[in-house]
């Protein structure tokens, strides 16, 4: 029975309420199987606005030494945009090198899609996280005159699409062996066109998975009409993060949705999180949906290699959603309704 040291950061809003039920669900699914110590990190806007820090370099390294990151949600109005964004969400990211963001799409049975005919919908996004529009590499020169020039510039290296583009295949391999790349090569030729030639030269290594591409304008609207035809999409940072959000209100809402920031070298922890975030407006009414943050620790456990209690969770998920999506419940009740199929 092994011990894993999970960091906590229940951060804001209603990430301080959904966290403990997750906790409480993992803890449950692997009664005997595996034990976990938790360190809880403060981190987030209460932090922020109390003394100014975001996230101390010192607390990464702690954060380093820990075999995983169970993440609630972070944001909240009162802080100008980017300041958690980068200094702490994307500085997780960057720093602990979780060049797979992965977030699985999938239509449970008694959830209402927005669209008249849903269909099957079963697919993960396999968005690259480390590179892109989110590196950071751009400025702002004469800022505030006429002549102020903005630029943020894509960075797309050879080493971080191949990798992701490979963790794309494994995963393909275990799924119905499907990728779609999507992107805007008609118009990124550079960097569309890097990422279209390692998908093909990677793809002459799995000769079982077929591929396709689309742009991503066109994929935005398949994601609508025909989301069915999807199994693995792959897809940079930018593009990822704006399909990912089409796509959980495809499936019924973020409320449903589950991530991980993935290393998949191992050599630092990966962070699982909710897509959704602090929802101030609902924070501290009790009455915040938790499933998506069990749903994060179910990929928690999968990525820790526990798949039995990982799935244990999933199918008590599957059918607490089943059976219960119409009706209004507190977290509490979510989570002791998840609890009782354990
Ligand atoms: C997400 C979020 C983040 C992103 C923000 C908060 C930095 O939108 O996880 O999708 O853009 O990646
Ligand atoms: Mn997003």
């Amino acid at each position: 029975r092994q011990t894993y040291t999970i960091a906590v950061v229940p951060g804001d809003g209603i990430g301080k309420e959904i966290t403990p039920v997750a906790q409480e669900v993992m803890e449950k699914a692997t009664e005997g199987m595996a034990g976990f110590k938790y360190v809880d990190f403060d981190l987030g806007a209460e932090r922020y606005l109390r003394d100014g820090a975001v996230l101390p370099d010192e607390e990464l390294e702690r954060i380093k030494q820990t075999d995983a990151i169970l993440l609630g949600a972070i944001g909240d109005p009162r802080i100008h945009a980017g300041v958690l964004e980068r200094g702490l969400l994307l500085k997780l990211r960057f720093g602990l090198d979780q060049y797979v963001n992965l977030r699985p799409c999938k239509l449970y049975k008694g959830v209402e899609s927005p669209l008249k005919n849903p269909g099957d919908i079963d697919f993960v996004v396999v968005r690259e996280g480390t590179e892109g529009l989110y590196c950071g590499a751009g400025g702002a020169i004469r800022k505030d005159t006429p002549d102020e020039v903005a630029t943020e510039v894509s960075v797309n290296t050879a080493y971080g699409v191949e990798r992701v583009v490979r963790y794309a295949y494994e995963l393909a391999m275990k799924r119905r062996r499907h990728i779609t790349l999507v992107h805007k090569k008609n118009v990124l030729i550079n960097a569309g066109d890097m990422w279209q030639r390692i998908v093909d030269r990677v793809g002459q290594e799995y000769p079982e998975v077929s591929h396709d591409y689309q742009h991503i304008d066109a994929a935005t609207i398949f994601m609508v009409t025909d989301p069915g035809r999807f199994d693995v999409v792959l897809t940079d940072n930018l593009f990822g993060d704006i399909l990912t959000d089409e796509a959980g209100s495809v499936v019924g809402g973020v409320g449903y949705s589950a991530s991980g920031c993935i290393n998949a070298s191992g050599k630092y922890p990966s962070m699982f999180e909710p897509i959704h975030g602090s929802a101030p407006d609902i924070a501290g009414k009790g009455i915040a949906n938790p499933t998506a943050a069990v749903l994060s620790a179910a990929m928690l456990l999968r990525n820790l290699g526990l798949d039995e209690p990982a799935v244990l969770i999933e199918n008590a998920v599957e059918a607490d959603i089943e059976q219960n999506a119409s009706r209004r419940r507190s977290t509490a009740d979510v989570g002791r309704d998840i609890l009782g199929r354990l």
